[in-house]
Order: structure tokens, then sequence, then C-alpha cells
């Protein structure tokens, strides 16, 4: 039975979409078939993932009840890598959800034979804590927390744990966090080796061992719409990403 992730953090430009793409491009990599729901308007890890905005269905069309995320997911230029890509309609879907019955449950109920169909399914999340981002986490059995080295790093991680609590809680007492990882990390300056001293100080085992590093071949890729793996194989970012898809692997 398939795994499913959210990748998510409240906070905007942490490194959650670069992070879903080329872990899921990794995983894939180690002969995991594997699953991205861009759950995001700006649709930055459909693009990312060489996929038109245009493509339909989209994961608006799941959340509204049309189909299911099984049934959107389209084979994307690698192997064993699948997009249910995100469209721009979903900006729409924060208003129309409440006004459902169990908006909360909606793509946990819309997710079809996924578990079946994919080792694991990688949801990225939009930069809020929105009704988009809590059906992510009502889906999902593990989060991923991205958070970028940088100053006031750790601010917003107390709320979103919060938000994963009250999840656990109320709608899904299966949600565990699968591991925060530190991104845009450069090992040169101070501050991020402060910060992840820090996060490690504070969520200690909870922090991935494999840091990702502020490279810019990382920030290139998304524009050939290939993850790096495929654009940049023997650079440090597709390194990092293997190495920290193999601690996932291995965390389970
Ligand atoms: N390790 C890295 N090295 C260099 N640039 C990076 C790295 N990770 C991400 N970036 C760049 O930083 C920006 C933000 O990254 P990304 O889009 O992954 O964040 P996000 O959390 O998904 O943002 P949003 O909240 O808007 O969805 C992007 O331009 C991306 O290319
Ligand atoms: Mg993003």
């Amino acid at each position: 039975m398939g795994l499913i992730y959210a990748v998510a953090n409240q906070k905007g430009g942490v490194g959650k979409t670069t992070t879903t793409v080329n872990l899921a491009a990794a995983l894939a990599s180690l002969g995991q078939k594997i699953l991205v729901a861009d759950l995001d308007q700006q649709c930055n890890a459909t693009v990312a993932l060489g996929l038109d905005r245009a493509t339909r269905p989209s994961t608006y069309e799941v959340l509204s009840g049309e189909v299911t995320l099984a049934d959107a997911a389209t084979l994307s230029g690698s192997d064993n890598l699948w997009v249910a890509p995100a469209s721009r309609d979903l900006a729409g879907a924060a208003v129309e959800l409440p006004q459902v019955e169990d908006p909360n449950y909606r793509l946990r109920e819309q997710l079809g034979p996924v578990r079946e169909i994919y080792d694991a399914v990688l949801m990225d999340c939009p930069p809020a804590l929105g009704p988009v981002t809590v059906n992510a986490l009502v889906a999902a059995d593990r989060v991923i927390v991205p958070v970028q080295a940088e100053y006031l790093a750790l601010e917003g991680l107390a709320e979103f744990r919060e938000t994963m609590a009250a999840v656990r809680r109320d709608l899904n007492p299966g949600l565990e966090l699968a591991g925060i990882v530190v991104t845009m990390h450069d090992e040169r300056t101070r501050l991020a080796q402060d910060v992840e001293r820090d996060l490690r100080e504070h969520f200690q085992g909870d922090v991935y061992r494999n840091v990702i590093p502020r490279t810019v071949r990382l920030a290139e890729a998304p524009s050939y719409g290939i993850p790096i793996i495929d654009y940049a194989p023997a650079s440090r970012g597709a390194g990092a990403y293997l190495a920290l898809a193999n601690e996932v692997q291995s965390r389970g």
C-alpha cells in the first residue's frame, strides 16, 4: 500500500515545490512508482514537470468531486513519475470548498485507487493553511515540512504544528510528521549553520539528516520542465535529493 505525503508549510517560498518535484523524481529513479499531486493554483509543480497549466482534468476537478485523483494522473517526461496537474481554477476551491458538505474530506474521498497504483503520492500544497491544505492534511498519512535555512525559519513552524495537531485531533488521527527538511542551505554562511543547529536542537530526530544546498541548478531546472536528476544528474542538488529520497524511503 502506497503512502500519501503532504509537502506543506504555510510560509511561501521555502522550497515546497522544489522538494515535491525533485524528491518525487529521485524516488522514481530508485524504482518506485510515484504520483505528484499539485494542489497549488500557481501550478509550479505541474510546469516544473513539463505539463501545461491547461491540462485537464486537474486537481480542481478532483476537489470538485468530478474525478478521482487516480483519474487525474498523467505520465510526466520521467519514467515512473506521474502528475495530477493543478489549474488556476484552484483559486476558486478555497471559496467553494467551505460551501460543500464535509469540505475537509473532499480529497480523501476522491483519492480513488492511488494507494494500490503508486508506491507513494507527494502532494504539493499552497503557501496557506486554508481549505486546500487542510484537505491535503486530512488525505495524507505523513507530512514533509520544508524549512528554508534563513532568518526567522522557525517562525511559523509552531503555527504549522498547531494546525497539524488540530487536524490529528479532529479530522485525521493517523497523520504523522515524516520529517522537516532544511532547504536552500548555504553552508558558507554562519546564518544557515545557526538555523540548522537551532532546528536540530528544537526538533531533534524529526529533522532529516540530509540537507538541501542552495544551488543555481535547482532554481534553473523548472524552466526546462524537468527535475534536477534529469537536468543535471551529477549536480550537488541532484545528489542531495537522491540522498533525501533514500532517507525518506528508509524511514518509511
Ligand atoms: N535549493 C535551492 N537552491 C536554489 N534555489 C532554490 C532552492 N530551492 C528552491 N529554490 C528556488 O526558490 C524559489 C522558491 O522555491 P519553491 O517554489 O520550491 O518554494 P515554495 O515553498 O513551493 O513556494 P510557494 O510557497 O510560492 O509555493 C524558487 O524560485 C526556487 O527555484
Ligand atoms: Mg510552491
